[in-house]
């Protein structure tokens, strides 16, 4: 089926499309970014499927690399553009080449459609259709598209996020008899996907993945906490539903999504019931930390996203009031590089929760947060680095030891966030003074 179809290739891609037509071979633009272009997206990069062997296609370019000849790719370079162009696959060696076979292989009908100048769209698979009704659908037999690659089992819901379609039912079905097929998968490509997932305008779509029962292979920290209720005066949802209710409450940001998805996890390790049948979870945020850095190492994220979200976690309950000396004290223990980070982590953690105590909530934080900004544009004094005298100073009063250094810096701070005029050098020597005479009153 071919429909009238006119695209605006960038010069490279007419380029090599040309230059293999030139040789008598067919040649097609594929995937990902045809489906883009229908959604009027720019495409992120742009894939040519053709009937040309690897050899053929290095005989024809003055400029390839060898990015993965054992499937049948190559990377054409024109100028600073690099084009991968694959030999049309087939799976059985019973099939013949050709793009349709190419094409039948593909993961999703919105990712089987092939474009070609002057042949228009190529799409046996009804791609532009379930675009248009919105439906993610596998190509042909789903059981199949899925033990050829499992991964395909998470792209579909990954999409369903993305482009906010919903999953066709007998591809769901088939997802989740095939979901065990997951564990065969690298942790990485598993990683990206689900951050994917995460990061999406729609990451309440993360639920499908407990539905079609991937959840519990990928991420059982996580899929337990669906089987957490809290009888709590402040939540109506289970762990997990308020959990990504919160998610869907925060900025698309990597780590943010990742901390507010993990950072009751510990609930399911310390919930305990009181006489009157209320739940309580006291001590959770540390387990909370120790599961998802467990999460995330597995995962194999880098250690600055997995510190980030650990600290977030460690101190999401952290009560602050809404007055300058507990901001300033809240602000020196979490660390000023993650303080509006952490407001944002207690927002969206109070927005998943029971909407009764949303106002007052809200009130205090946003209290919080004018303070916060208050003490940033005065320059208080928020951690050691900032007081007005050093350690070379104290030496100087006859401090010896840098631990009792440090020690007698971290007692001077803490006076300085309770009283921030404390900050000059004169009465910082002369705390200092009496901190020694006291050590040598104590000696
Ligand atoms: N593909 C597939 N099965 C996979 C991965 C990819 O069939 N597990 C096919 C699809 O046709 C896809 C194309 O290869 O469109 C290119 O894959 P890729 O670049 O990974 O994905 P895109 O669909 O382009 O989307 P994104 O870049 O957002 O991942």
């Amino acid at each position: 089926m071919t429909e009238h179809f006119s695209v605006k290739l960038p010069e490279e891609v007419a380029h090599i499309l040309k230059a293999l037509n030139d040789n008598n071979h067919q040649a097609y633009i594929v995937g990902g970014c045809v489906r883009d272009i229908i959604l009027n997206k720019d495409p992120k990069d742009w894939d040519i499927s053709t009937s040309a062997t690897t050899d053929e296609i290095k005989a024809i370019f003055n400029k390839t690399i060898d990015t993965g000849i054992k499937h049948g790719t190559v990377s054409v370079v024109i100028g600073n553009k690099v084009v991968e162009v694959t030999s049309f696959r087939t799976f059985n060696p019973d099939e013949s080449k050709s793009l349709i076979t190419d094409l039948s292989h593909r993961d999703l009908t919105i990712n089987s459609m092939a474009y070609h100048p002057e042949e228009g769209l190529l799409d046996p698979f009804s791609g532009l259709e379930d675009i248009k009704n919105a439906v993610i659908r596998a190509v042909g037999n789903p059981s199949d598209r899925f033990m050829e690659d499992p991964l395909r089992m998470l792209r579909a819901v990954r999409f369903s996020a993305t482009l906010g379609f919903d999953i066709d039912k007998s591809t769901l079905d088939a997802i989740k008899s095939c979901s065990q097929l997951i564990v065969n998968i690298s942790r990485e490509r598993i990683r990206d996907e689900l951050t994917k997932i995460l990061i999406s305008n729609r990451p309440f779509k993360f639920i499908l993945l407990r539905d079609v029962q991937l959840l519990k292979y990928i991420l059982p920290e996580f899929d337990i906490c669906f089987d957490i209720t809290q009888n709590h005066p402040y939540h109506i949802y289970n762990v997990a539903e308020h959990s990504l209710k919160a998610v869907s409450e925060i900025e698309n940001d990597i780590g943010l999504r990742w901390a507010i998805l993990l950072h009751d996890t510990g609930k399911a390790v310390t919930k305990f019931t009181d006489k009157d049948g209320t739940d309580h979870f006291y001590g959770h945020p540390e387990k909370s930390v120790d599961i998802a850095k467990n999460v995330l190492e597995r995962l194999k994220f880098d250690n600055k996203t997995i510190a980030k979200v650990c600290r977030l976690i460690r101190h999401h309950d952290k009560r602050i009031q809404p007055d300058f000396k507990s901001v300033r004290k809240a602000v020196n223990t979490i660390g000023e590089d993650f303080f509006m980070d952490l407001l944002k982590v207690q927002e969206a953690d109070k927005k998943g929760q029971n909407p009764e105590f949303l106002n007052t909530s809200l009130t205090e934080l946003n209290k919080i947060k004018e303070i916060y900004k208050e003490i940033s544009n005065e320059k208080h004094c928020l951690s050691v680095k900032d007081l007005k005298i050093n350690g070379r100073d104290l030496i100087a009063l006859g401090f010896r030891q840098s631990k009792e250094i440090g020690c007698i810096l971290e007692k001077l701070l803490n006076n300085v966030l309770e009283k921030p005029e404390l900050n000059t050098y004169n009465d910082l020597i002369e705390m200092a003074k009496s901190l020694k005479n006291q050590q040598g009153e104590s000696l």
